[in-house]
């Protein structure tokens, strides 16, 4: 096992980062971030960087609170939401009018008073933004440049509303039950333009839902089909109660910057939002655009989103491209947790990868090599604690296979057994039952969960990589899928293209709304 001390320096170097404190809120929903002036993260050198940290922690808390950036510029909010990603064009949707305060398209500025911004924006009921667009954003940066007692945000966690969802659908009997998995929210701005209302969050892998409430809603469809008015009121009564029992409000401090989780939290402008008695209320919008339809699974022939590797029989898929895992920051899954990511994203069939075969050596390896990050695979456990066994029989330096296609090493038997330098590799044997494939296709060995140590709590592995860098690591998945589903998608694919038909797919079962239709009215 390798020894530790010189391993402080790097955890503490890593921690340099971090130019502001987050404290997360006793609820488990949301999070304070505190000391980040964001106009002078513009002109740190590490800003880029930074901001990936800022989107983990946004994906973990679903929404953080930035406080005391008063007086932030325009421009800087704008340059802020660049750092994440790309700005949306505000003057693209349909149903938002324009105000001659707006300097900037991608920056929308709301008021109770239009003299200084559009009015009664947001407050037609809870909703995600991007409700009238095929690709709804990723995120919104909501700031307040001047706050009014009353003028709260409503925020609701979308995970728990689902759930709550799922929990009254079972026990509320026969005659009343609904299955909000099979539905759509159909915008009622947008013809033919819907979503689907459940599906997995692509960066957490976490239930989630997507729709609007109130004027937004047109009529649900159910397996495609669409359902009558009381139907389609009957499901948003539902959502609307489950809201109730989750929802917080957010009081509004001039110089707050909310940044919103758009695919995990639901928001409304609440009725105070409009009050002009107590004084003129101006907040500012940017949204961040998002990068993909919502799907309830991911399109698996997608070599940009799912890079793979096959073999005679399986194919290695990394999920690299779809996780925002960023280095130092965040959690990684548990291997029960990454093989519900593995189906999520792929198939049902598709499991968190076991490299037990010479074969899948190779592809791990070279599927490793094409992503340049590591990725774990899981171990078998049976049982707990020091009962732990983990099935890895693939050894780098000799051996044969079985008489099964299990191949037993007789060279070094354990591989990732042997000094690694990384600070997970300190607890002795026994300690480190996951393992990934690193840099050159080395093993290596850790614990499959992040823990406490002198240095703080460790994230992942820490290897060194073809750069020469050092690095702490959220290590990737590598997922494990039959090859003939590989191709059955990648068939698909090629007979879509060539009906040559240019469409999107609103998840299993959904509407699909031709593409063209839809963008000419945006
Ligand atoms: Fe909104």
């Amino acid at each position: 096992m390798a020894t530790c001390p010189l391993l402080f320096l790097f955890f503490f170097s890593l921690n340099q980062l971090q130019a502001y404190n987050i404290s997360p809120n006793l609820s488990g929903f949301g999070a304070v971030v505190t000391d980040l002036d964001i106009t002078a993260l513009l002109q740190e050198p590490d800003s880029e960087a930074t901001a990936a940290k800022l989107k983990a922690q946004l994906h973990k808390h679903k929404y953080l609170h930035i406080t005391n950036n008063p007086a932030l510029p325009w421009e800087d909010q704008l340059s802020f939401v660049e750092l994440f990603g790309l700005p949306y064009d505000e003057s693209l949707h349909v149903n938002r009018a324009k105000n001659p305060v707006e300097k900037d398209p991608r920056v929308a500025v709301f008021s109770n008073d239009p003299n200084f911004g559009l009015t009664s924006v947001g407050v037609e009921g809870f909703h995600s933004d991007g409700n009238v667009v095929p690709i709804p954003h990723a995120a919104n940066f909501l700031y307040c440049e001047q706050a009014v007692a009353g003028g709260d945000t409503d925020l609701a966690p979308l995970r728990d509303v689902y759930r709550l969802l799922k929990e009254n659908e079972e026990v509320d009997g026969e005659e009343s039950k609904f299955d909000i998995d099979r539905m759509n929210f159909v915008s009622a701005h947008v013809e033919g333009l819907s979503q689907p209302l459940t599906y997995n969050h692509p960066n957490t892998g976490e239930k989630t839902m997507f729709f609007g409430l109130g004027s937004l809603s047109g009529l649900y469809t159910l397996d495609g089909a669409p359902m009558t008015q009381e139907e389609t009121d009957r499901v948003t009564f539902r959502i609307q109660q489950a809201i109730d029992k989750t929802k917080i409000s957010h009081k509004w401090t001039s110089g707050d910057l909310l940044i919103m989780d758009n695919l995990a939290v639901a928001h409304r402008a609440s009725p105070g939002t409009q009050d002009l008695s107590a004084g003129t209320r101006i907040m500012r919008r940017v949204t961040l655009s998002g990068e993909n339809v919502l799907r309830r699974r991911g399109d698996i022939s997608s070599q940009v989103e799912y890079p793979k590797r096959c073999g005679e029989k399986v194919c290695l898929v990394s999920l690299q491209k779809v996780l925002d895992y960023t280095p130092g920051t965040g959690d990684f899954l548990k291997v029960s947790r990454a093989g519900d990511m593995c189906r999520y994203h792929l198939d049902s069939s598709a499991d968190v990868a076991r490299i037990n075969t010479l074969e899948k050596g190779r592809l791990g390896r070279e599927l490793v090599e094409e992503v340049g990050s590591p990725h774990w695979m899981g171990g078998r456990k049976e049982g707990t604690g020091k009962d732990l066994i983990i099935d890895w029989s693939f050894g780098l330096e000799g051996g044969d296979f079985d008489g099964t296609d299990e191949y037993v090493s007789t060279g070094t038997p354990y591989p990732w057994h042997q000094p690694s330098g990384q600070p997970n590799d300190c607890d002795g044997p026994g300690s480190e039952p996951c393992l990934f494939i690193g840099e050159g296709g080395g093993f290596f060995d850790f614990a499959c969960e992040k823990k406490d140590w002198e240095g703080g709590r460790t994230p992942g592995p820490e290897i060194t990589w073809s750069d020469g860098v050092r690095r702490m690591y959220n290590v990737e998945i590598m997922c494990e899928i039959e090859k003939d589903v590989v191709i059955r998608a990648a068939e698909a694919e090629r007979k879509n293209s060539y009906e040559g038909k240019d469409r999107f797919v609103n998840g299993d079962g959904g509407d699909d709304v031709e593409l063209d239709k839809v963008s000419g009215e945006l």
